[in-house]
């Protein structure tokens, strides 16, 4: 994976040799680094620890982890060598709770896994699968783009939240491949980026990628989003998705649901952009697990303690909006509408 030329967006994850090269992303915007996983504990390491993050992207990390997994193996026959995966799969499903895509890339990689009865036959077609995931991400956030592309007119003002960019997917992002295929469509667009407290995605890193590829973009903390929308300096609101449900609630990054019921308020229309791998049409509610993250991510700023010892600290990483805030879904197949239990279902039952 080469370092990117100024224009060329940034590639976060890629299958290289027998490893999987990806951008160490708890290293921006100071410097872009990249680090290989050799097996899959590295991966499952670089989830925790968020050197990659953002739901497509760790749906494809966790997918490579298992072809990894049976690259790497020494079983010589299929029982043995599933049962080897089955290990890995549930050591990778653990290291993040709240997105779905997650146990998406994992299960394509399982599947594929069962197709076969020879262990080397297991190997090649894990690996492909898996590199198949990744090219497939780029074609799809490009595709949802241009939907949401339609959505944005010239001269508008944008806003998201966390970063839903090339740095959350393989390449090009959601939430930002819509502004990017709105600007390659010739349209002047501005972006507002939320810092997006506590772990700055919004600056660290949605900021690091717009500024790379030279789009307009200024960054507000987290709590200018109601001034801003009241003085009408935003037009629009685009952010991506960890998981949506078959009732149209939106799992997203913690604060999501404030900049949704603000933009609701003064008539902004806000949009939801991710891929069908995002949708998850079996659960309620009431059964998905809110990642809680460290304290210290609450406590301090690099090093620098920001609170007082002994305060109780209560740090959830993603929060829910309802459907009634949400003015539409992008996905790759268009933009979905409400009413989202009705559309999604006919969506899906026609993706069959
Ligand atoms: O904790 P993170 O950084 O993994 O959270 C990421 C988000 O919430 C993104 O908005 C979401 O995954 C959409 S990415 C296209």
């Amino acid at each position: 994976m080469a370092m990117p030329n100024k224009g060329d967006y940034l590639t976060t994850i890629a299958w290289e040799n027998d490893g999987v090269k990806m951008i160490d992303q708890t290293k921006l915007p100071e410097s872009l680094e990249y680090i290989t996983c050799k097996n899959y504990m590295d991966i499952a390491d670089a989830i925790k620890k968020l050197a990659i993050r953002g739901a497509p992207a760790i749906g494809v990390a966790a997918a490579m982890g298992l072809a990894l997994c049976a690259n790497n193996s020494t079983c010589n026959n299929k029982a043995k060598m599933m049962e080897e995966l089955g290990l890995a799969y549930d050591i990778l499903l653990k290291t993040r709770p709240t997105a779905i895509n997650l146990k998406w890339g994992l299960d394509k990689v399982f599947e594929e896994a069962k197709k076969y009865d020879r262990v080397d036959d297991i190997k090649k077609n894990t690996i492909l699968e898996a590199i198949k995931m990744s090219h497939d991400d780029i074609t799809t956030n490009k595709l949802l783009g241009k939907f949401g592309s339609d959505l944005i007119n010239d001269g508008e003002v944008v806003m998201t939240h966390c970063n839903a960019g090339a740095l959350a997917t393989v390449s090009y992002g959601t939430a930002l491949g819509v502004i990017r295929s709105a600007m390659e469509a010739g349209k002047k667009i501005s972006v507002i980026a939320t810092e997006t407290r506590p772990v700055m995605q919004g600056s660290r890193l949605t900021a690091f990628e717009l500024v790379q590829d030279g789009i307009d973009v200024s960054l507000i903390p987290d709590t200018a989003v109601g001034y801003l929308m009241s003085n009408k300096m935003i037009d629009k609101v685009v952010v991506g998705a960890d998981r949506i449900l078959k009732s149209g609630h939106v799992f997203n990054k913690i604060g999501t649901y404030q900049v949704a019921l603000l933009a609701k308020v003064h008539n902004i229309p806000f949009y939801v952009a991710a891929p069908l791998s995002t949708f998850d049409m079996d659960s309620n509610k009431e059964d998905i697990v809110i990642e809680e993250r460290s304290a210290d991510e609450v406590v301090k700023i690099g090093e620098k303690r920001i609170a007082p010892v002994g305060v109780r600290i209560f740090n959830p990483a993603f929060d829910v909006t309802s459907p009634e805030l949400i003015a539409g879904i992008i996905t790759e197949k268009g933009v979905i509408y409400p009413p989202y239990e009705l559309n999604l279902r006919s969506l899906f039952k026609s993706d069959k």
